[in-house]
C-alpha cells in the first residue's frame, strides 16, 4: 500500500487521473469500509483543496454521517432530504451549481456554494452516499462525476465490512 499521494499538476480531469491508481493502491485488500472512506475523503481533500469531503453511510433507513474532511457537519439526513437525501432517492448522482437554489438544500456550512451527491451502490443498492462540497459556485461539472463514481466503485469493490 502506497501511503504517500503523488498529486500532479494540471487540470481537475488529469488529477483525477493521476489519483485513481493511487486510491486503488490505497484500499487494496482492505474491507473495513470506514477506513477506505476515511482516506478516500483525506485523498480528495488533499488532491483538490474542496471545501467538505465526506461519506453519509445508509443506517436503519437514514444517511448517518460517516468519515470526512472540513468543518462539522449534520449528523443524519432522512430520505428524500437535503442533496444527500434526494440522491439517495433518486439512485443518481446529483450536481448543485449554486445550493441556494436547491429547494431543501441542508446547509452544513454557509460557506459552501456548490456540491456533487455520488451515490454508492453495492449489489444494486445504495450503501452509503459521496458528499463533496466547494466553496465557488459552479464548481463541479461532468468531469467530477465521471471521476467520483469511479471512485464510488472502487470503494464499494472493497466489501463494506463495519
Ligand atoms: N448539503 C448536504 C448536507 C451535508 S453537508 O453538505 C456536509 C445536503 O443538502 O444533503
Amino acid at each position: 500500500m502506497s501511503e504517500t499521494l503523488a498529486i500532479v499538476k494540471g487540470t481537475r480531469k488529469e488529477k483525477y487521473i493521476s489519483l485513481l491508481p493511487q486510491l486503488k493502491s490505497l484500499i487494496g485488500d482492505e474491507v473495513d469500509a470506514t477506513a477506505n472512506a476515511a482516506n478516500i475523503s483525506a485523498a480528495l481533500r488533499k488532491a483538490f483543496n474542496f471545501f467538505w469531503v465526506g461519506f453519509y453511510f445508509v443506517k436503519s433507513n437514514e444517511l448517518v454521517l460517516g468519515p470526512f474532511q472540513g468543518e462539522i457537519a449534520c449528523t443524519r439526513i432522512q430520505i428524500g432530504k437535503g442533496v444527500c437525501g434526494t440522491a439517495w432517492q433518486q439512485e443518481n448522482t446529483i450536481i448543485v451549481a449554486d445550493v441556494d437554489k436547491f429547494p431543501g438544500h441542508i446547509a452544513c456550512s454557509s460557506n459552501s456554494r456548490s456540491e456533487i451527491v455520488v451515490p454508492v451502490f453495492q449489489n444494486q443498492k445504495i450503501v452509503a452516499v459521496l458528499d463533496v462540497d466547494s466553496d465557488q459556485l459552479n464548481d463541479f461539472s461532468e468531469v467530477d462525476k465521471i471521476y467520483l463514481e469511479q471512485i464510488t466503485l472502487l470503494f464499494s469493490g472493497s466489501n463494506f465490512n463495519f
